[in-house]
């Protein structure tokens, strides 16, 4: 199957990055969100990641101009049926994906493949819902989207070959590298990083290291480019929260068990670079620690 267009649903900072690479490699995205403003700073900001690629010599301003010029933006959902393929990007809660899928489901062509960027919820489950589990499958990307090389690719129960192959081939369209993933809770990259950034904040709760010390140990110690505590701040607090009572509710292991400190910044809204405030304060020049 020749994938041509893709549909992406869901503006934010996952979402914006899929437009962004889909586009400058050659596919006509069409972006849905709810909001109008959404829409608009998401257009905004991959013009602005697109001149950084620009100013850098990764890409040429007529490619720029191009790639802009294939997104297409939309506040009504089912617009996106027409296209070959469409990855979802919405709020990561199972209650809101389900929604987006059965009000999309009567407009969708025949052949249309429809995945989830989802990082963390049953591709199966979600498929089961739909008309066509097997054109479902997970099509998870790592952020920033524009410069992780990876896709994971997760077949549900049911996903057949060819669209399995459909969705490798755009990875490999996209100059990126696909690592397929069975469908258990949070996958590869999230079964391993999400406890690893748990830890760090029980090795803050329990006060064997601050903040600084932390981050600064596995920036120097373990050669990582962010400090966990950064790198939670950076993925969103609310979304570390999220996988981590996927796989403690998934796996059933104490090992699992969201630490009490994460619990209490997302109850106090501070969920990192997005609200301005997590495991540190980014509302001045440089970001100070928050404890
Ligand atoms: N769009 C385009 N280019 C971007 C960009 C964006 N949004 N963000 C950064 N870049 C580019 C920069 O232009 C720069 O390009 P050159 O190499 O050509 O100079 C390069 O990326 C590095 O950027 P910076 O110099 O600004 O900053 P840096 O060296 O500190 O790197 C980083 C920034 C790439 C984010 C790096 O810190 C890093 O790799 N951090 C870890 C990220 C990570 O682990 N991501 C996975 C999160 S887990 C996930 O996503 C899964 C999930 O489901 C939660």
């Amino acid at each position: 199957m020749d994938i041509k267009s893709i549909g992406v649903i869901g503006a934010g900072q996952m979402g914006n990055g899929i437009a962004h690479v889909m586009a400058l490699a050659g596919y006509d995205v069409m972006l849905n969100d709810i909001s109008q403003d959404s829409l608009n700073n998401a257009v905004a900001l991959i013009g602005k990641n697109l001149d950084r690629q620009v100013s850098r010599n990764k890409i040429t301003a007529e490619a720029k101009a191009d790639a802009l010029a294939r997104i297409k933006t939309t506040l009504q959902l089912p617009e996106l049926g027409q296209t070959d393929l469409i990855i979802e990007a919405a709020t990561e809660r199972e209650t809101v994906k389900a929604a987006i899928f059965e009000d999309l489901l009567p407009h969708l062509k025949p052949t249309t493949i429809l995945t989830s960027n989802t990082s963390s919820i049953s591709i199966t489950r979600l498929a089961s819902r739909t008309d066509r589990p097997e054109k479902f499958m997970g099509f998870h990307f790592m952020n920033p989207v524009p410069v992780m090389q990876l896709v994971e690719l997760i077949r549900g129960i049911a996903t057949d070959e060819e669209t399995f192959a459909a969705c490798h081939k755009v990875v490999a369209n996209l100059g990126k590298t696909a690592a397929s993933a069975e469908d258990f809770p949070a996958f590869i990259v999230n079964r391993i990083l999400m406890p690893m950034i748990n830890e760090a904040v029980y090795t803050l709760y329990e006060g064997v290291g601050n903040v600084e010390s932390i981050d600064r140990s596995m920036r120097l110690g373990a050669n990582h480019p962010m400090g966990p505590l950064e790198l939670a701040d950076f993925i969103g607090l609310d979304t570390c929260l999220a996988i981590m009572n996927v796989l403690h509710d998934g796996l059933a292991d104490t090992k699992y068990r969201p630490c009490p400190l994460l619990t209490k910044y997302v109850e106090a809204g501070w969920l990192g670079r997005k609200t301005q405030r997590g495991f540190y304060d980014y509302r001045g020049e440089t970001p100070v620690p928050t404890r």
